[in-house]
């Protein structure tokens, strides 16, 4: 299986920034990659990044993702963003349940899981995102906290499970510096593996991401563990020469 590096912007960028980043991405890219890669990008740039995929070569085998969905189909939702809008502008991921949005918008494992269902209904794929605090981690109850997490999107989308894509990020590695060890990443990634093998029988095609800090130089050793396939990257994936980093260190 192909490794995916996604990049997620977060709430950066302008039209400027965002033609400058991927200009320099596409002329990275001319020669190919040696994975999928997404760039998940702000609602209102969505547009731009599908328009700048047809006049830059190098962008073909960039995916386009959104960085949430709304769980409602359509309506008096103001301020939401639908699956179908999004699949009308050519997405193919939409993150759901990121930590940011799970702290700063009281987002619950249920509403990801229902998120998750609107997006697979309209042909995206959801980014499902997990992750403990500090506090849990340090109170030992990691395990449980992501398999708590995975396992509404589990329970509320059936046999469609296998059509995700997990991220596992805990908390405590975003925007830090501090990077999960490839060991301890890849202890979380075969607790998920284990817990979607027991939901589906094609779990073997659903690709468990490590975020959290990623960058040029700890891409490698991360991405060389037996459950981690891919990254799903915030700071470094806004600097077009350490995103090709990670992308070049992806490998299968
Ligand atoms: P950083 O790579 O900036 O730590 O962010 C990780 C993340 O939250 C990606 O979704």
């Amino acid at each position: 299986m192909k490794k995916l590096i996604a990049g997620n912007w977060k709430m950066n960028g302008s039209l400027a920034a965002n033609e400058a980043l991927l200009a320099e991405l596409a002329a990275g890219l001319q020669a190919g990659a040696p994975c999928e890669i997404a760039v998940c990008v702000p609602a209102p740039y969505l547009a731009q990044v599908q328009a700048l995929k047809k006049t830059h070569a190098g962008l073909a085998q960039v995916d386009i993702g959104a960085q949430d969905v709304s769980a409602q189909a359509s309506g008096a939702y103001t301020g939401e963003v639908s699956a179908a809008m999004l699949k009308d502008l050519n997405c193919r991921y939409a993150v759901v349940g990121h930590s940011e949005r799970r702290q700063y918008h009281a987002e619950t494992d249920a509403l990801v899981a229902d998120k998750a269902r609107a997006a697979l209904a309209a042909g995206i794929t959801p980014i499902v995102c997990v992750g403990e605090t500090l506090a849990e981690r340090e109170a030992g109850r990691t395990v449980e906290v992501v398999k708590r997490q995975l396992a509404a999107v589990i329970h509320a989308n059936g046999h469609c499970i296998s059509e995700i894509v997990v991220a596992y990020e805990p908390v405590w590695a975003i925007g830090t510096g501090k990077t999960a060890t490839p060991e301890e990443a890849q202890a979380v990634h075969a607790v998920l593996r284990a817990q979607l093998k027991a939901a589906t029988d094609q779990s073997a095609r659903i690709k468990l991401l490590y975020g959290g800090s990623m960058n040029a130089a700890n891409a490698a050793t991360l991405l060389a563990q037996p459950d981690i396939d891919g990254g799903l990257i915030g700071g470094a994936s806004l600097k077009a020469p350490d995103f090709l980093k990670i992308i070049a260190a992806a490998h299968v």
